[in-house]
């Protein structure tokens, strides 16, 4: 298959390619560089940089001529969103807009685009599903949940079948560890640096951790699913990508201490405001639509992320 990937050298994209043109696939990049490393990208990929904002996308995309996108492009940090949320909504919603366009007018079978559990903010109930109430508590959610309405708006009623992945909390290598990026990104660059890594609060809250390895194998999944996976209702194309498990900020660093053999202690700060208590999302929907189902364990996802961390430290 002909694969387009927007935002692919950054950390889930670069992942993704990866998997890709190791499964003979042919696939293109499309990234800005603004956050993606120039090293992350797989030689054998065509890459163009761009801002998926340009007016000259479209013809980009003409040019490649897939047959599928992934999406993955964004505004992807909640600080920055709150920081300049007029260039989170414009990446993330109108930049969304403009690829899934460019992708109908290229005659593109279907896109799968990256949305988050930060669509749904403080959840009502855990682990959350898809129809679960919407309350985004950052700029970043707002811009993921109408990145959804603008992807169904631009491609519902066209030949282009179209997804929304809603992604749980991802790790894995090539994360970046030094913004406000994953937890288990942040402990592993400290633990490899030598220095103590901070708890905020008291640990036990918990996320729906799911290794990037997972989230790849969901997106194929998706791009060679047989039935159309824009369902209807605002929902209908959404998808949960997660474990469905919640684990403890404590327990990863407890993993990652066993890991690293880096046995002092984290260093201890008050719980920062705004950070959600608990957090899971139900995946049943992906595995019912199609067959897809995390199988990495916490440890064994970890031991790999820290190796990587470790190597490149
Ligand atoms: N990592 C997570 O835990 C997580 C969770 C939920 C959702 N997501 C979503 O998954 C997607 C990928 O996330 P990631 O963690 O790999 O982020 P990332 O920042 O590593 O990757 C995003 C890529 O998009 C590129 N990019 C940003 N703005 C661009 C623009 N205007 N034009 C072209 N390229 C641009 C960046 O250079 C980067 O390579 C994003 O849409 C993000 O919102 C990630």
């Amino acid at each position: 298959m002909r694969v387009l990937v927007t935002g692919g050298a950054g950390f889930i994209g670069s992942n993704l390619v990866h998997a890709l043109i190791t499964g003979r696939h042919e696939v293109g990049v499309i990234d800005d560089l603004s956050v993606g490393r120039a090293e992350n990208l797989h030689p054998a990929a065509w890459f163009r940089r761009i801002d998926i904002l340009d007016p000259g996308l479209s013809d980009l995309v003409a040019e490649f001529a897939p047959e599928a996108v992934v999406h993955l492009a964004a505004q992807a940090d909640v600080q920055a969103s709150i920081a300049d949320p007029a260039r989170d909504h414009a990446v993330n919603v109108d930049g969304t807009r403009a690829v899934a366009a460019a992708a109908a007018a290229a005659g593109v079978e279907r896109v799968v685009s990256a949305s988050s559990a930060a669509v749904y903010g403080e959840p009502a109930e855990v682990p959350l599903s898809e129809t679960s109430s919407k309350r985004p508590m950052n700029p970043y959610g707002v811009s993921k949940l109408e990145a959804e309405a603008a992807l169904a708006g631009a491609l519902a009623g066209t030949g282009t079948d179209f997804a929304s992945f809603r992604f749980a909390n991802v790790y894995g290598p090539r994360q970046d560890g030094h913004g406000e990026g994953g937890v288990v990104a942040i402990f592993a660059t400290k633990l490899a640096a030598g220095d103590r890594p901070v708890i905020y609060g008291t640990g036990r809250q918990t996320r729906d951790f799911i290794y990037v390895g997972d989230v790849v194998a969901a997106i194929i999944y998706a791009l060679f699913a047989d039935d159309p996976l824009a369902g209807p209702g605002p929902d209908g194309p959404a998808y949960n990508i997660s474990t469905g498990r919640e684990s403890s900020v404590e327990e990863i660093a407890g993993v990652l201490r066993m890991e690293s053999m880096v046995l002092k202690e984290f260093e201890r700060l008050p719980a920062r405001e705004g950070d959600v208590e608990r957090s899971a999302l139900d995946p049943a929907k992906a595995l019912e639509m199609f067959g897809w189902t995390a199988n990495q364990g916490l440890e064994s996802g970890l031991a790999m992320t820290w190796a990587y961390f470790r190597q490149s430290a």
